[in-house]
């Protein structure tokens, strides 16, 4: 400390002031252009980090292989990497399921991989996650019974897995990040993240050690952020350590389907873009106007003659346009944030 004050009185000396201006000068524009591209960078959601996003962007580095069983009267559907680093586990929205999280593979050909939430799954895979996803016995998830067998249905998993050493985490959207505030109040996580979902705390008094809590959301759900305001507001008081990701709206482009959902190609792709401008669905600059399952994208298609979109492709890009939208859907798109924000809470 002494040292340097020191050295920098003496970096202060008058005759060294020209050249000091000098230095000044060039480190003041380096930071400006550090803080230019970091800027462009850090943004990743809109255009610039759509590109690099690609449903097939993880090729190479994992495959589906998942493995599927049921008990207790729902279905549960996991993979584990070579030596994994955490346990994740995954909640679904209402009229969700496990078989949603995973691309068909022999040993789940029911499997659907939808293409928001298999990118969620790949990525905890390439980054040594344990995924494990369950399916709600209803539409929507319970908070009584259902949460106790869930949270049986984990800790025995975990345990006959060995994997009870790991940090387990989790990861649940809308009705499902209703459910993981729950769950969190009984299980040991690490930390959760609860996506476009504010959490049922006005309803459950939080045990002391709450685990950190994320939330991913969309702010155009205005009354939602006003819920995670407050939330975030009083989880602090608590001292839980709490953080979120605002998701925005992004335009649509002519590749952006192609780009984010398998066996759906660029000139189908491009011709649905089409299809939307010339009805009025997206604006000229590219966003939608109003959210997908708002949209009757579904009849104009079908009245355009143009036999394009294979039936099964149909909820994926449903999807997507509620994602452009950025009202209330899952997204893959923080992934990389979220899991750099569970490992920061591993300790
Ligand atoms: C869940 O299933 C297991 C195995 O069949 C059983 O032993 C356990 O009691 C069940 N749990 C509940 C809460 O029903």
């Amino acid at each position: 400390m002494l040292n340097r004050g020191t050295r920098s009185k003496a970096w202060l000396a008058p005759q060294k002031c020209p050249v000091m201006v000098q230095v000044m000068f060039l480190v003041s524009v380096i930071v400006a252009l550090m803080l230019f591209f970091h800027k462009t960078d850090e943004n990743p959601i809109p255009v610039n980090g759509l590109r690099n996003q690609k449903w097939n962007r993880f090729e190479s580095l994992v495959q589906f292989n998942s493995e599927r069983e049921f008990r207790n009267g729902t279905d549960l559907i996991w993979q584990i990497p070579d030596s994994p680093k955490a346990v994740l586990f995954l909640a679904h929205g209402c009229s969700g399921r496990a078989v949603n999280f995973w691309d068909r593979s022999s040993k789940c050909p029911e499997c659907v991989g939808l293409p928001e939430e298999r990118l969620i799954t790949l990525h905890a895979l390439a980054r040594k996650y344990a995924v494990l996803t369950i399916s709600s016995a209803g539409k929507c998830w319970t908070f009584g019974k259902e949460r106790l067998i869930v949270e049986d249905i984990i800790r025995w998993w975990v345990k006959r897995q060995k994997l009870h050493k790991l940090p387990l985490v989790a990861l649940g959207a809308s009705s499902g990040g209703y459910f993981v505030s729950a769950l969190a109040n009984d299980l040991k996580f690490s930390s959760i993240t609860l996506m476009i979902a504010e959490g049922i705390f006005d309803q459950m008094d939080i045990i002391e050690g709450y685990p950190p809590t994320l939330f991913v959301h969309m702010p155009k759900d205005v009354h939602r952020q006003q819920k995670i305001t407050e939330f975030m507001e009083d989880l602090r008081n608590k001292v839980v350590d709490v953080s979120e990701i605002e998701c925005m709206e992004f335009p649509l482009s002519p590749t952006y389907l192609s780009d984010r959902i398998p066996g759906l190609d660029q000139i189908v792709s491009s011709r649905l873009f089409n299809l939307f401008k010339e009805k009025g669905f997206v604006d000229e600059n590219g966003y939608m106007k109003r959210d997908g399952r708002a949209t009757r994208w579904r009849e104009a298609l079908r009245e355009s003659n143009i036999p394009l979109l294979k039936k099964e492709l149909e909820h994926p890009v449903q999807e997507e346009l509620n994602l452009a939208f950025a009202y209330h859907e899952m997204t893959s798109l923080q992934s990389e944030q979220i899991f750099n924000w569970f490992e920061s809470h591993m300790t």
